[in-house]
């Protein structure tokens, strides 16, 4: 794992370029996320009340694919920067090679999965 504050001294350290640019996406990823989330939950908690969130809002809501988009945004960006979090935990915690692929391949396939349900979930609406 990269332990750098600066893309000068993430590069240094990177062992590989896929490292290097996971490095940069977690900072990228994260600053975006910032803003998406504290949107999404401004307009699903703030703007209107908790009893507006109704199923037939919500799908009126989703039936225009900008807001599509910003869901669909905010899942994957959402996933894959949780997912590359808890990646370095493994690899720093769980120190046995065959233990690390099967916890890797478990949990990699549970995102993957909730992935492709958010996706779909998503745009079905029409
Ligand atoms: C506690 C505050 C939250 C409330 C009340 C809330 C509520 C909702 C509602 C009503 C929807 C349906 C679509 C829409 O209105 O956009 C939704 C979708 C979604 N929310 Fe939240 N949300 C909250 C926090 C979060 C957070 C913190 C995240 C991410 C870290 C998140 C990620 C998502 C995603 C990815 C979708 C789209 C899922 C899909 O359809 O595939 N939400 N949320």
């Amino acid at each position: 794992m990269i332990k750098a504050k600066t893309l000068g001294d993430a590069r240094a350290q990177a062992q590989s370029n896929s490292e290097l640019n996971w490095w940069i996406f977690m900072r990228i990823s994260g600053l975006i996320l910032m803003f998406l989330v504290l949107g999404h939950v401004y307009m699903t908690f703030v703007q209107v009340s908790e009893s507006d969130a109704t199923y037939d809002a919500v799908v009126s809501k989703l039936a225009n694919p900008a807001w599509k988009f910003y869901d669909w945004l905010i899942l994957v960006l959402a996933l894959l920067h949780g997912m590359n979090g808890a990646r370095y935990s493994i690899e720093d915690y769980i120190r046995s090679r065959p233990n690390r692929f099967w916890v890797k391949g478990v949990f990699y396939s549970v995102v993957a999965v909730i992935m492709a349900l958010g996706t779909v979930g998503l745009f079905s609406i029409h």
